[in-house]
């Protein structure tokens, strides 16, 4: 993973230095910006990713805090549920892997009206792309 990471960042910095202007070569908020553009590149090329797009997006933001259908999903990992209603303290991977199976289940009342999701092994690839949003 770091060596890939590593090697990816040197090819682009590579490239960048060979194709930017002087002024942008290397500065450190050019790097921030390599770093964190490969961040969100390994991100979202993970499985959950592809998940979270086709069963989340619909209802929910993963960017800005807003609502939309839902609330936002942005960084809820690890932090006390926005919602009323469920007997959760906090989500992590536990109460977010039963509240993807069976919303309704949790809550009988919810509005995330959608049926549960039944793989397992979906349900934690979202909950670690989740994890980094
Ligand atoms: C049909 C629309 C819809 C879809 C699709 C949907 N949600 Fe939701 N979701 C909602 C609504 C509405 C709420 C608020 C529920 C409530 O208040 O009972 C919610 C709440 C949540 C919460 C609680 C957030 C908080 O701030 O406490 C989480 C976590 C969540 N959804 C995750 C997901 C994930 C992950 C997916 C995709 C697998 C998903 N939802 C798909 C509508 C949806």
């Amino acid at each position: 993973m770091h060596f890939t990471i590593k090697t990816l960042t040197v090819v682009l910095c590579t490239f960048i230095s060979l194709t930017a202007c002087d002024q942008n070569k290397n500065t450190p908020s050019s790097q921030g910006i390599i770093s964190s553009s490969l961040q969100a590149l390994q991100r979202d090329s993970q499985p959950g990713a592809a998940l979270v797009k086709k069963k989340c997006i619909s209802c929910h933001y993963l960017n800005r805090h807003l609502t939309k259908v839902g609330p936002s999903l942005k960084g809820i990992f690890g932090h006390a549920p926005s919602i009323s209603g469920v007997p959760f303290a906090i989500w992590n991977e536990k109460t977010l892997d039963q509240w993807l199976a069976n919303p309704t289940g949790i809550k009988p009342n919810t509005l995330m009206a959608m049926p549960g999701i039944k793989s397992k092994k979906q349900r934690k690839a979202i909950i670690d792309y989740l994890k980094q949003i």
